[in-house]
């Protein structure tokens, strides 16, 4: 996929705050705090510092839109999972992301993101049923991948695979933001969800 313009729609907080015009096909990240939503963002435009990225949780706080060659957006959502939140935030999250999860007529798919490393959460498992629930398909995303060694993966697909309760059909993709293993793959996987 070639990138000739990548840039932030906006960083919304309210269904108001959605770009509508024009109202472009999308694909929203979904994951734990940390996993590496934005880095995986960065790293399918290749850019470095289109969406913001940090070592410590919590990064992304608002569903931030960005806008690629002007045919479709990519929709980096907050994460959850962080610890150091508090009740009424967590609650914030919710809503915005159940708000923005039905309400979105133009979200053509979410991605979920686990990492590569760890067993799928509690909250992994909710995110994914919640996102089959609504009626996309879950593609999940391991991330990481440059984390473990090769002969380590398939055990951890694996583990992913039966924790998520993931079918032989649906799609598990191991990526790395850092050596961009897995980008090809990514591109056709999302170039095929906006075929349709
Ligand atoms: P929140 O915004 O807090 O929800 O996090 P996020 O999911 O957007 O994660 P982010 O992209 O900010 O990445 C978190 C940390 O993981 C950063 O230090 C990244 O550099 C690192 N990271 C992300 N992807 C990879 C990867 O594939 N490999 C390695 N080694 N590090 C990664
Ligand atoms: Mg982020």
């Amino acid at each position: 996929m070639k990138i000739k313009h990548a840039e932030i729609v906006i960083s919304a907080v309210k269904p108001e705050q959605y770009p509508v015009d024009p109202l472009l096909p999308e694909i929203a990240l979904a994951g734990r705090s940390n996993v590496g939503k934005s880095s995986l963002i960065n790293m399918l435009v290749n850019m470095r510092k289109l969406a913001r990225t940090s070592s410590s949780p919590g990064k992304t706080q608002t569903i931030n839109f960005y806008r690629i060659n002007q045919q479709f957006h990519f929709v980096d959502l907050p994460g959850y999972g962080y610890a150091r939140v508090s009740k009424s935030s967590k609650e914030a999250w919710g809503k915005m992301m159940e708000t923005y999860l039905t309400t979105r007529k133009n979200l053509y798919e979410v991605f979920q993101l686990v990492d590569i490393r760890h067993e799928p959460t509690q909250q992994d498992k909710h995110m994914y049923s919640w996102i089959k629930s609504f009626g996309y398909n879950g593609i999940v995303i391991a991330t990481k991948l440059d984390k473990i060694s090769r002969g380590q993966r398939q055990k951890h697909l694996n583990i992913i695979r039966k924790e998520l309760q993931m079918t032989s059909e649906d799609l598990l993709i191991p990526v790395s933001a850092e050596t961009r293993e897995g980008k090809e793959q990514l591109w056709e996987v999302i170039l095929e969800v906006f075929r349709v």
